[in-house]
């Protein structure tokens, strides 16, 4: 199986199924990345970049590309976590001006609105 790691203060690390998407992937380890559209490719607030092993993760799609395209998210290492699959062993950061919308419980995310 796949080892993912989430590159986050809180970060989480493990072994997960095959083909899960990165979104999938952290639900299944207990790290809450943000999903404001429910994973439906339209939000960008599940994007990651990618530190190591992108040759493991899907290609990207055109409705990934076309949301990325939009949202000037153009570097070979953005990726949606709600869209991108793990197919081998990946570690991905969330980006650092998202850390304070990661938070472990709902009743935080007041607190960090902007
Ligand atoms: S959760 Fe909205 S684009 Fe991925």
């Amino acid at each position: 199986m796949p080892r993912v790691t989430f590159i986050h203060p809180e970060g989480k690390s493990g072994n997960v199924e095959e083909n899960l998407t990165l979104l999938e992937a952290a639900e299944v380890l207990g790290f809450p990345l943000t999903h404001d559209c429910g994973g439906n490719a339209s939000c960008t607030t599940c994007r990651v970049d990618v530190a190591m092993g992108g040759e493991n993760l899907s290609e990207i799609d055109f409705e990934e590309q076309d949301l990325l395209d939009r949202e000037a998210l153009t570097e070979a290492y953005h990726r949606l976590g709600c869209q991108a699959r793990v197919l081998g062993d990946v570690m991905v950061q969330v980006p650092e001006q998202k850390w304070g919308d990661t938070t472990l419980s709902d009743q935080d995310s007041s607190e960090n609105a902007s």
